[in-house]
């Protein structure tokens, strides 16, 4: 096994490939009444979606109707993909290099919704770095504004030690390739998994691999809670997924919190 790398070396590694580990419009499209109910709940406008990835999100976003939308992540690669697809579509989406632990020192303004989605808060490994990450995404946040950050449910996750992804095929005429993730848990940290099956072009159609991995802190509930509310933000809201069920600590596959200044 290689070594495991940091969060913004792991997705360096994956060289474009994150988009093809996940039915992206299948996703947008379960996924879409729930930001519509919470861009219509808290008049959001304006947004800046942190560990943005290759801004699939924040392309969809600016379709949805929001004004401004802004898009950062650690990853340089990841940027530079969403930058040349926002120069490509004549998007005005701005998307940036930033951590979470810098992001208001890198960014002007400030937002009505700032959000952190798709597990990427578990990159942080301490308490300190995602207090520091939820004080930059409070300094982001217009008087109103909120933020959103979702996350696994990692409750449940450790309580059934649940290890496994569906494992995903993504064709391309270069051949087929295969995604297994899963997880190792350790005493506090997790290592996530990632190996990569690729099929050549005929007529030989056999199977190459690689692996790539990167360490995870499993954030439960309770120590996202505390650190809102050490850095003064209240909970407004939870959630158990993006269908809009209640979070069920034993039940749901995601916990997505939502605070504000108040
Ligand atoms: C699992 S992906 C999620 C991407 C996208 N938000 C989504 O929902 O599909 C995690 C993202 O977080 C980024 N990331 C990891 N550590 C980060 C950090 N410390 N600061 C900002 N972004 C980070 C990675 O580069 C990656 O793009």
């Amino acid at each position: 096994m290689p070594a495991v790398t940091p969060g913004g070396d792991f997705y360096e590694q994956l060289l474009g490939e994150y988009d093809q580990m996940m039915d992206w419009e299948s996703r947008l499209m379960r996924e879409t009444p729930f930001y519509q109910k919470i861009f219509a709940d808290y008049q959001v406008k304006s947004l800046l979606d942190t560990g943005c990835g290759t801004g699939r999100h924040c392309f969809h976003f600016a379709n949805l109707g929001i004004d401004t939308v802004v898009g950062t992540d650690i990853s340089g690669s990841m940027i530079e993909l969403a930058q040349a697809r926002a120069m490509a579509s004549g998007s005005e989406i701005a998307f940036e290099r930033a951590a979470f632990t810098d992001v208001a020192d890198k960014i002007s303004g400030a937002f009505d919704l700032v959000c952190c989605l798709g597990n990427s808060i578990s990159h942080l490994k301490t308490y300190d770095e995602l207090e520091l990450a939820l004080r930059n995404f409070r300094r982001l946040t217009t008087v109103k504004g909120v933020i959103l950050i979702q996350l696994l449910n990692w409750d449940l996750r450790l309580a059934r030690q649940e290890r496994f992804f569906p494992p995903r095929s993504h064709v391309t005429p270069a051949g087929e390739k295969l995604f297994f993730r899963f997880f190792d848990f350790h005493e506090e940290l997790v290592t996530m998994n990632l190996l990569i099956f690729q099929q050549c072009t005929a007529p030989l159609r056999n199977w190459t691999y690689r692996t790539v991995s990167t360490t995870l802190r499993p954030w439960r509930r309770d120590l996202i809670r505390m650190a809102l509310d050490d850095v003064g933000l209240s909970v407004l809201q939870e959630y158990g997924g993006t269908d809009l069920s209640p979070y069920q600590p034993l039940e749901s596959s995601d916990y997505i919190v939502i605070a504000h200044k108040g």
